[in-house]
């Protein structure tokens, strides 16, 4: 009766394609929201004790009291303890927390890569109210004491972040319920506000044992024009103001048909916001894995009423945007980003919290999955497809329905009967498998995974301290609780071969519905009243010997990947870089797992919102970023399907995915023509494979994003702050995908205006004539990608069935060049696999062309990377004076060259230079 009642919520939802809004709270409906959002401004205040400050190392703290915020005269009523860091990189961390609270309460675990490095801070100055610090690199910090206010100066000495410059700061004190004050029985009674001790919502109920206690903090950005980040929204990429809707919500939630330009919380939560304008990017990383509501106000936006109050009276617009961070639990724990280029900022975030590390080189390739792919004959036919209509493809996917009855780890050995011949088979042709595995656990007698949690106490406990159950994919199911050591280690040894029988190194793994998501679970997730492990303590006993799942929500998804990631690298010793695929996700995401962007829908605004959606998570540290191509629920018509593979093709993760209910939709089911369309786009995909892999790879030196927005590299260039349609690759490549039906042209903004910088259409190697905003024309078959003159881009020419196929394939160079004559680029090679590179079997190469000469030279010391492959051609865009001669110069051995002018004598081609890449060569030419 209970699974027939749940098919039929599923069906009736499948049915209306539409976010059923009353499943999610709004602000209004969550008690810490409401509560924080209605506070006054300029009248919580706290106050530094100035004679409590000690600095010492990087860390000066300082006792912090709270101040009753009724009457006149200012009675101390709280004590917290506050602690300023200053970190390497041009980085302060600010905490505070209760001086004594009645239990720890929670600090983030997992988001940071390591514990963050130190630098210097110097006391400056003690007096008259004002505490001056500053760190090595003369960025310094104000601090006012009364009221406290925190200011973050740049090095010219502008103030760059303000906090709690509205004294908005609240570190709510935990109580124990019937006991009114700090623990004093005796003290006077405080009126709790309404929700303290239970909160409902729907027919759920949160027994909150421990009380109230939210965290919140304003933070402002006085110069700055936009503010971006804090995925996961389907907003704009400069986020909005909040002041007349829902704030910005930061929970991770398994949202069903999740709508557009919405504030509402998705699958992951991001806590990093960035802040820009002419003079400089700062950030701010809030570190909580709470429910995190965040309000904004960009008072240049024409939305606040200032600004329209400054239109009327004929002033400019102010400059300035505040933000305001809420969240439901934990301790205040902010990071300040100095930057000041956007590239410092992002650095600076993902020194934080970590890189990607560099993915296989067949995860950048193509995707195939459905959900379903039914059986192997299925595959089977898939595999032949492909190679009948020569579309590339290196990876095809399994979803849920290829398990014994969504048993994880095991096989539906009715359809899947050889699991480990069809993956064979595949492996033969250099293809690999990726077959979903989910957290909930099926709870049947019997069920290994059931019976070991169960009898080991490894699943999550529900508030009465049982093992909590609830609803999804297999019925009734419980989830492990992955912040025990021993259940991590527990789940990452099933992905051991003696223990996931039919996988091989090229089977990898997918993670979905990691939010972790409970179909009849308070908005469709975990109650927030959940008991997670907490390492013994002593004295820690009742409500202080767990965390509620409330504190660690947001990133139950991130524990989760991590064992998976442990679990795929222990299956080969260390030897094979693992794939993984989240759905949730939060700081941190990176350096475990590719991201997607969940169940979008085949219509235009859901391709479109592609672009900003990767954009926001990319700033935030998650460059291996994508979204389904074609779209999850519903069929895209032959157009949309074109124009989505032509966008996926230049998005770092690339998969076509569909829901089971859908029409197939593999690329030659499609007329002929929109075929011939996809196969080209996917083949332009593994023509720059080589490109994408050498920027994941620098990603990993410099955590630069791969996928940058326009205002990176042109920080001046106001036009570009608010583009988020087009976006660089590295900062060579620029695309504008067609996201818009039934047009023949769009709108293209080519920055550098200033610099003068060069654009070449990658179709016709013919420089745009003008910087700004020009009208490309598109037919069916263009994608709007342009190369910025002063790079080199590699290529391959010769497209191959899968990507490892080639691997010894030479190389073409493209070379655009800058008003200087001149061009940089870069290229990695490696096994594409292995972890070999880290014992320098790799090449990495700089490639540079100046008047006289093209050079590629190796720069790792001793690279011992044994590649057959070479470059074949060199193609140079935008030559002024073509030269008469050319030499390829590699070791003592030395060629004449043969070249031919192209188009309006501006392109030069040099066919087979036939230098080998496992060596520096040079090309001397002869003007
Ligand atoms: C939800 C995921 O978002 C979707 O991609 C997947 O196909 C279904 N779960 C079934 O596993």
């Amino acid at each position: 009766m209970k699974a027939f009642v749940f098919l039929l919520v599923v069906i009736v939802i499948s049915n209306c394609l539409a976010v059923d809004r009353n499943n999610f709270k709004t602000c209004e409906q969550s008690g810490f929201c409401k509560r924080l959002r209605n506070l006054t401004p300029n009248k919580h205040f706290h106050i530094l004790n100035v004679d409590s400050l000690k600095v010492e190392g990087n860390v000066a703290t300082a006792e912090v009291s709270s101040v009753n915020p009724e009457g006149d005269t200012k009675t101390l009523q709280h004590l917290y303890v506050f602690k300023l860091s200053a970190l390497l990189d041009g980085t302060f961390r600010v905490e505070l927390d209760e001086e004594s609270p009645i239990y720890p309460r929670y600090r983030t675990q997992l988001a940071l890569v390591a514990e963050p490095k130190a630098d210097e801070l110097k006391l400056i100055e003690n007096k008259d109210n004002h505490v001056i610090l500053q760190n090595s690199q003369g960025h310094k910090v104000t601090i006012t004491a009364d009221p406290l206010k925190i200011e973050f100066l740049d090095k010219a000495g502008n103030v760059a972040v303000i906090l709690n410059e509205k004294s908005l700061l609240q570190v709510e004190p935990l109580k124990k319920k019937d006991v009114k004050v700090d623990g004093d029985e005796n003290a006077v009674a405080v009126e709790e506000p309404e929700g303290t001790w239970g909160e409902n919502f729907k027919s759920h109920h949160d027994s909150k044992p421990r009380g109230n206690e939210a965290v919140s903090l304003d933070v402002a950005f006085p110069d700055a024009d936009h503010v971006y980040g804090i995925p996961e929204h389907t907003d704009k990429f400069n986020l909005r103001t909040t002041t007349s809707s829902d704030p910005y919500r930061l929970y991770n939630l398994d949202v069903f048909e999740f709508e557009l330009d919405s504030t509402m919380a998705l699958y992951g939560s991001i806590p990093v916001m960035y802040a820009h304008g002419p003079d400089r990017t700062v950030g701010v990383f809030w570190h909580n894995s709470a429910e995190t509501w965040i309000d904004v106000e960009n008072h240049s936006d024409g939305t606040v009423v200032s600004s329209l109050v400054n239109l009327v009276t004929g002033s400019s617009k102010p400059k300035r945007v505040d933000a305001r961070f809420m969240s439901e639990s934990g301790i205040v724990d902010v990071f300040v980003l100095m930057g000041d280029k956007p590239g410092d900022a992002f650095r600076q975030y993902t020194t934080l919290t970590g890189v990607a590390p560099l993915p296989p080189k067949f995860s950048l390739a193509y995707h195939q999955c459905r959900w379903n792919y039914v059986d192997e004959e299925d595959i089977r036919t898939l595999d032949e497809n492909f190679d009948q209509y020569d579309i590339p493809v290196d990876v095809y996917w399994l979803d849920i329905e290829y398990t014994d009855r969504k048993k994880y780890f095991t096989w539906d050995l009715e359809k899947f009967r050889h699991p480990a011949e069809m993956v064979a088979n595949l492996t033969a042709k250099s293809r690999k498998l990726v077959v979903i595995i989910d957290p909930h656990i099926k709870r049947e007698a019997g069920y290994f995974l059931h019976e070991d949690a169960t009898d080991n106490g490894y699943y999550v406990k529900n508030k009465d301290g049982n093992d909590y159950e609830g609803w999804c994919w297999p019925g009734s199911s419980s989830y492990l609780d992955f912040f025990n050591p021993a259940v991590s280690k527990y789940y990452a040894d099933r992905y051991l071969f003696e223990n996931f029988p039919g996988t091989s190194k090229d089977v990898h793994i997918w993670n979905d519905m990691n939010e972790p998501s409970v179909f009849n679970g308070p908005e469709v997730t975990m109650p927030k009243d959940c008991q997670h492990y907490k390492p013994p303590q002593d004295g820690l006993e009742g409500i202080s010997a767990y965390w509620e799942h409330r504190h660690v929500h947001n990133e139950y998804g991130l524990w989760y990947i991590r064992a998976t990631q442990d679990g795929l690298l222990a299956r080969t010793d260390g030897r094979y870089r693992p794939f993984v695929l989240t759905r949730s996700t939060f700081a941190g995401t990176q350096r475990y797992a590719a991201v997607w962007t969940g169940d979008n829908m085949a219509e235009w605004g859901y391709l479109a919102v592609s672009v900003p959606m990767c954009l926001s998570l990319s700033v935030a540290g998650v460059s291996f970023c994508g979204s389904d191509v074609g779209g999850f629920f519903k069929y895209p018509e032959a157009e949309l399907m074109t124009r989505w593979y032509q966008a996926g093709a230049y998005q770092a993760f690339f998969r076509a995915h569909s829901h089971i209910e859908t029409k197939r939709r593999e690329p030659w089911l499609y007329d002929a023509q929109t075929m011939g369309l996809i196969r080209e786009a996917i083949r332009r995909r593994y023509a720059l494979l080589d490109f994408w892999y050498t920027l994941f790879y620098e990603h990993t030196l410099d955590g630069m994003p791969v996928m940058r927005p326009l205002f990176q590299h042109f920080p001046q260039e106001k036009e570009t702050y608010t583009i988020d349609n087009q976006y660089l690759l590295g900062d060579k490549l620029l695309v504008r995908p067609v996201v818009e039906q039934g047009v023949t042209s769009v709108q293209v903004y080519l920055p550098g205006r200033e610099s003068g910088t060069i654009w070449y259409d990658v179709d016709s190697y013919q420089a745009i004539p003008a910087n700004g905003f020009f009208t490309q024309n598109v037919n069916m078959a263009k994608i709007p990608v342009y190369q910025r003159g002063g790079t080199i881009v590699p290529r391959k020419e010769r497209v191959r069935r899968a990507s490892p196929l080639m691997a010894e394939d030479p190389y073409t160079l493209i070379v655009a060049l800058d008003s200087q004559n001149t061009a940089q680029g870069s290229l990695y090679i490696d096994d594409g696999e292995t972890y070999e590179y880290k014992q320098n079997k790799y090449i990495y190469a700089k490639v540079s062309y100046e008047s006289s000469s093209l050079t590629y030279k190796i720069v790792n010391d001793q690279a011992s990377y044994p590649t057959r492959s070479w470059v074949e051609r060199v193609v140079i865009a935008g030559i002024k004076t073509a030269p008469k001669s050319a030499k390829m110069v590699q070791g003592d051995k030395q060629t004449a060259l043969q070249m031919t002018l192209h188009k309006g004598n501006d392109v030069l081609v040099i066919r087979k230079p036939a230098a080998s890449m496992g060596q520096s060569w040079q090309i001397n030419f002869v003007y």
